[in-house]
């Protein structure tokens, strides 16, 4: 894993955008994997105020988002489908048919994840993942626990991680129990993979990212196995990483 230190999430999100606008330009036609959550909003404002600037186009870009609350529909302000709309593509030049969020309201959702993932390799697999790293060292909704070999599943939310995206419900009562994520062996299967942190909230799991042995009970030690993967972290986040 190659670290890239910066000061502050401004700093930090403004690199991850740097290495993704490098990427499309010279890759029109790239797969991108986005994530949402506090992390990358960001590195989707950058992109965004590049686009205007710039013109840099996404016209031919292709994504899929890691993951998606079951039980709520695109139009719900909580689903990530509407805040990938909300936060990134309703401001660019991305086709809305080209942008993929798996369907937390499909009425098959074991069919869904077989479709996520047929739609992902018919793609041709993701070229660049952008991955936020959870308290408990949770990517995606990929829990401790998660089997290393897992694809797109169910997951039964941790309580720990329902009562963190508490937040942005009205209540603990209203965030679902349940999503639909990519699975661990899919996300590994990106090219390549840039993982950003920042603030103290993530100092633990960064340093352990870093440190701990690789184990399913922490499940983003698994990227030390990737070749190609980006950590980038703010002084907040690198506060207790020697
Ligand atoms: C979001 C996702 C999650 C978040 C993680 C960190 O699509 O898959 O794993 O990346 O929970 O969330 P934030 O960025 O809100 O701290």
């Amino acid at each position: 894993m190659k670290l890239i230190q910066v000061r502050d999430y401004e700093e930090m999100s403004k690199k991850a955008a740097d290495i993704v606008i490098s990427y499309v330009k010279a890759n029109p036609n790239a797969v991108l994997g986005l994530a949402t959550g506090s992390t990358p909003t960001g590195l989707y404002k950058n992109l965004i105020e590049d686009h205007r600037k710039n013109g840099t186009s996404y016209k031919s870009v292709r994504t899929f988002n890691l993951d998606e609350y079951i039980g709520l529909d695109g139009n719900h302000p909580q689903s990530y489908r509407y805040f990938m709309d909300e936060h990134l593509f309703n401001h660019i030049d991305i086709l809305k048919e080209n942008t993929s969020v798996l369907n937390g309201k499909s009425e098959n959702p074991e069919k869904e994840c077989e479709r996520y993932e047929q739609m992902i390799r018919e793609a041709g697999g993701i070229h660049i993942q952008i991955l936020g790293i959870g308290r408990n060292g949770h990517i995606a909704f990929n829990e401790p626990g998660t089997p290393f070999t897992s694809r797109t599943h169910i997951v039964k939310l941790a309580e720990s991680t329902r009562q963190a995206n508490s937040r942005f419900f009205q209540s603990l009562d209203e965030v679902p129990t349940h999503s639909i994520t990519m699975g661990i062996e899919t996300i590994m299967e990106s090219r390549e993979i840039l993982l950003l942190a920042s603030g103290s909230s993530k100092a633990e799991p960064i340093r352990k990212l870093f440190t701990e042995p690789i184990s399913e009970s922490f499940p983003a030690s698994i990227l030390r196995k990737h070749p190609n993967v980006i950590v980038i972290a703010d002084q907040e986040a690198l506060k207790d990483t020697d």
